[in-house]
């Protein structure tokens, strides 16, 4: 099939790259000229293990390009999968304003009929406003479906060549017939709903998924007080299947791109209709709290922080991303620096993006782990990246000023502390 992407970030770039890998025609549109050069240059703007490999091979097998003209790639196409960002507005709604212009561009290119699919996460009734932007500037006939997109960033290849499950929710049978079509080489668990189920069906998943990590976050924090380890409370849990043992992992709270803005457009959708949504309100303000632990921690360790020297493993929201949108990193730093500390950080690939958000003359950046932690009074691991968990802890405490460490990601073992000198705080198992 022949298709256009328009958004070539982490959904739009890895959803063109799949789609071609699948045996379809793709063209990955972008108004960022400078992205659409490097990419065409086959360089990729991101870090997302084994998508550069997959692009450069699609690209010289002709089946997929890119370009910032969107006119003539919706006219080689059949079906338009639109991937912009749905960031959030400061009031927590998310800001619709880069698909509605995409879709205002759609109507204009238009000259036959076109699938119109929407990949970015939108609140319920967007589509349909989609529908009514592109009718009221084109008389050409199209359809409308939203297929929302699960996959996450880190193992985004595997989670769309693999999905779980694909939605598809529009009201054209003839779309419907299209998309699944498309996507039955994937996988045979589709989704076939209405617009509005679809669009839910995606906040509802992320809301989902956060509320199942603020939960073993305080189950964590009442094991700390109640000398139980959340780690074996997780896993006795997980193996009931009504559970799941996934998603209950107690750390420092969940950041990214998606959950912190898409539970907080949730609340917003509900509240628009007159409904408190009282529990992921609470889901949200647990989540909050829980990044607090680490300097409740640090605080308890070394009593004042100002004037310390704190060392920090991690600035990415999750290992194998360099991504740092609302990464727990920025609040927790933010936090040491207010508090007079000095912070000497480091991260595999993510330092880049991290100055851009946070970069004063009270944090150095260092070039690797032991760098970081030397000199310093504590150490705390906020991403969980493999190499951190082969460091040896002997070595490491020894080069430090004081053996103080806050692991809120709980990457070591208890045998691995014990052999160590470390003053060791983690989240929700015995110290
Ligand atoms: P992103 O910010 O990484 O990328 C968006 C891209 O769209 C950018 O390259 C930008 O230049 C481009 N763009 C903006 N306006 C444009 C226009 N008018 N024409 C052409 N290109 C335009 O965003 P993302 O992280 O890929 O997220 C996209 C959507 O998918 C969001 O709604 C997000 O919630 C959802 N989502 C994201 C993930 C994820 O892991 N990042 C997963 C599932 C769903
Ligand atoms: C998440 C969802 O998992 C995807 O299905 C969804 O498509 C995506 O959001 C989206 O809508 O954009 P992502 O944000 O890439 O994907 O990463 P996750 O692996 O879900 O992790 C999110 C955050 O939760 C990270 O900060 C991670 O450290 C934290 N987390 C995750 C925990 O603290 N504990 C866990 O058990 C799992």
């Amino acid at each position: 099939m022949n298709i256009t992407v328009i958004g070539t970030g982490y959904v739009g770039l890895v959803s063109g790259v799949c789609f071609s890998e699948i045996g379809n025609q793709v063209i990955c549109v972008d108004n960022n000229e400078s992205k659409v050069e490097m990419l065409n240059e086959g360089a990729v703007p991101i870090y997302e293990p084994g998508l550069k490999e997959l692009m450069v091979s699609n690209m010289q097998a002709g089946k997929l390009s890119f370009t910032s003209n969107i006119g003539e790639a919706i006219q080689q196409s059949d079906i338009i999968f639109i991937a912009v960002g749905t960031p959030s507005l400061p009031n927590g709604e998310a800001n619709l304003s880069y698909v509605e212009q995409v879709a205002i561009e759609i109507g204009t290119h238009l000259e036959s009929y076109k699938i119109i699919v929407t990949k970015s996460t939108v609140p319920v009734g967007t589509n349909d406003r989609i529908r009514d932007l592109i009718r009221s500037i084109s008389q050409q006939p199209f359809d409308v479906a939203s297929v929302p997109e699960f996959l996450r960033e880190g193992s985004a290849i595997k989670d769309t060549l693999n999905p779980d499950r694909i939605v598809i929710g529009t009201s054209s049978d003839r779309a419907i017939q299209t998309l699944k079509k498309l996507h039955r080489p994937l996988t045979n668990n589709l989704v076939i709903t209405d617009i509005r189920s679809a669009e839910m069906i995606k906040y509802a998943s992320n809301a989902f998924l956060a509320t199942k990590i603020s939960f073993i976050n305080e189950i964590s924090n009442i094991c700390e007080k109640v000398g139980a380890d959340v780690t074996r409370v997780a896993e006795g849990m997980g193996y009931d299947k009504r559970i799941g043992s996934a998603f209950l992992k107690a750390g420092i709270g969940y950041g990214g791109s998606c959950f912190p803005k898409d539970t907080q457009a949730l609340i917003q959708i509900a509240g628009m209709v007159d409904y408190d949504f009282r529990l992921l309100k609470s889901v949200v303000e647990v989540n909050q709290d829980q990044r607090m632990q680490v300097i409740h921690k640090l605080q308890e360790a070394l009593g004042s922080l100002a004037g310390k020297t704190i060392a920090v493993w991690g600035l990415a929201f999750k290992p194998d991303t360099d991504d740092v949108r609302d990464a727990p990193a920025i609040d927790i730093i933010q936090h040491l620096i207010d508090a007079g500390a000095y912070v000497k950080a480091y991260d595999p690939i993510a330092t880049d993006n991290f100055r851009k958000e946070l970069d004063t003359a009270s944090i150095s950046w260092q070039d690797t782990p032991i760098h970081a932690a030397q000199g310093a009074d504590a150490l705390c691991v906020l991403t969980e990246w493999k190499e951190f968990a082969q460091v040896d802890l002997q070595v490491l405490a020894k080069m430090m000023k004081e053996p103080v460490m806050i692991d809120g990601r709980n990457v070591y073992s208890a045998e691995q502390i014990q052999t160590s000198a470390f003053q060791y705080y983690s989240i929700g198992r015995p110290g």
